[in-house]
């Protein structure tokens, strides 16, 4: 089987000579990418523009983007008004660093999300991105602990099929082995728990959504008096988990993590990089949860991807002994909190509050989720689940026994025809074998009822000869 964090080669075109592209294959080392399939004839695929839900290639063919980019470009592409603001920015003042200094829309963008997050959310510590902002929320969770009298509370739990970003500590916070094991030893103590994939719970609680949540979450109390609680800092959880396909938190699942952290004096560290900003209709999933986690990370839709942003909020209990005497967080990044990210994040969420983007999708949610769940009359499509604008299919190989296919057929499924069908036919998406296969769908979050019908008529035609060939 191909390491599954290898993004599909959904991006091939045919074959010919093609200048940039050949560039691209000389000198670009492309993330997560398999390479070899550059060197087989195949152009590298170059998006050049985007419009609303649309971008296009550099041959002119226009694709609707099902993934917001890579689950960013909240408020669409071509937005003017976000390039001004960064231009204006730049004119204004273009860089400056917030290590002991500060710029005036790091510090208005840090008061408006303070405001926009749950409880006493209050303290901005600003990144370029949601791996940087998950390492910041491990360090800060084992530092407070250290300023607390705790030392010995520094491992993490977080759920199996997670992905939580590339750098070292946040790498041991993802639970994909194989996006892993090229690079370990990682960090020690990340302990790994189940995730909330209904579709694939213990056979006698699959009737029970309710019971699988809180069996899920009593893993969690399991693990840290398994490793002892004083050695555990933090349990890192996606409200809505992404890698995997779309995991919802069953009813009464966040509130019961929140127990047991509180019990156990374990930091709730919701990882908000994909699901905040309107992803699942509000600024914060865990708004939309009602659940207050002690430390929120995020990044992607802050800007709508115009710019790269990232942060870490950390409530005003955890950040109350960083704020005595000698005492700093040593640690930080020079683009962090950079002054153009932060003046398009501001314009960004003016969209969003003029627009009423979070009330555009929660309007809309339900008939996104039944204009895919349509597909379910497929013998191949399994589940449809999430929530929001953020929905997996998972497909499978039989529908009664809900049994998925082998390494060799998922590889031939996704790889060898569903990423470049489905690219030929127009759709930008992702499909993923991080665990089960799916297809992952998160549009722009101005997307509507014609571009459901798009989405959905596409893949019922790619997912019906999928099955064709099996
Ligand atoms: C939940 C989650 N955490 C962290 C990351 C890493 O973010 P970045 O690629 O900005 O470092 C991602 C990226 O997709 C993510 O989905």
């Amino acid at each position: 089987m191909g390491n599954p964090m290898t993004i599909s080669p959904q991006f091939v075109t045919e074959a010919g000579q093609d200048a940039l592209s050949d560039s691209a294959r000389n000198h670009l080392w492309m993330h997560f990418t398999r390479h070899s399939v550059y060197y087989e004839g195949h152009n590298v695929p170059i998006i050049v523009r985007g419009e609303g839900c649309y971008i296009y290639d550099d041959r002119g063919r226009r694709y609707f983007d099902g993934l917001a980019g890579l689950f960013t470009v909240q408020a669409g592409h071509g937005r003017k008004e976000l390039a001004e603001a960064a231009a204006r920015q730049a004119e204004q003042l273009a860089f400056f660093p917030l290590w002991s200094y500060a710029h005036p829309t790091a510090i208005e963008l840090a008061e408006r999300l303070a405001h926009y997050a749950p409880g006493d959310l209050n303290r901005i510590f600003f990144t370029t991105g949601g791996g940087e902002a998950v390492e910041t929320a491990w360090k800060v969770a084992k530092q407070f602990f250290k300023l607390t009298g705790r030392p010995n509370k520094t491992k993490v739990i977080s759920r199996n099929i997670a992905y939580h970003g590339t750098p070292h500590g946040a790498l041991s916070i993802t639970g994909i082995p194989p996006a892993k094991e090229p690079f370990e030893p990682l960090v020690p103590g990340a302990v790994k728990v189940p995730n909330t994939n209904f579709y694939r719970a213990p056979e006698h609680l699959r009737d029970d959504e309710k019971s699988f949540g809180i069996w899920a979450a009593d893993r969690i109390a399991e693990a840290i008096e398994f490793e002892g609680p004083d050695t555990v800092a933090a349990v890192f959880l996606e409200p809505v988990q992404n890698s995997g396909g779309c995991f919802p938190p069953p009813p009464g699942y966040l509130e019961r993590v929140r127990e047991i952290c509180d019990r156990y004096d374990v930091l709730m560290v919701a990882d908000e990089t994909i699901n905040a900003f309107g992803r699942i209709g509000d600024m914060f999933a865990m708004s939309r949860y009602q659940v207050t986690p002690d430390i929120i990370t995020t990044a992607k839709g802050l800007t709508s991807g115009y710019s790269p942003l990232g942060c870490m909020i950390a409530s005003d209990r955890i950040f109350e002994p960083f704020k005595y005497g000698t005492t700093s967080f040593l640690h930080g990044f020079t683009f962090g909190g950079h002054p153009v990210s932060t003046a398009v994040a501001l314009a960004n969420l003016d969209i969003f509050e003029r627009e009423d983007l979070n009330g555009h999708v929660r309007r809309n949610e339900g008939a996104f989720y039944s204009t895919l769940s349509k597909l379910k009359d497929l013998p191949i499509v399994g589940d449809v689940r999430g929530a929001g604008y953020f929905y997996g299919i998972e497909l499978v190989k039989d529908k009664v026994t809900r049994e998925t296919f082998n390494d060799d057929e998922a590889e031939r499924l996704l790889r060898g025809f569903l990423s470049k069908a489905l690219f030929d036919s127009g759709l930008y998406c992702r499909a993923d074998d991080r665990g089960d296969p799916v297809i992952q769908l998160a549009p722009p979050l101005i997307a509507g009822q014609a571009e459901f019908d798009e989405i959905e008529q596409i893949l019922r035609s790619v997912l019906t000869e999928a099955w064709s060939i099996l």
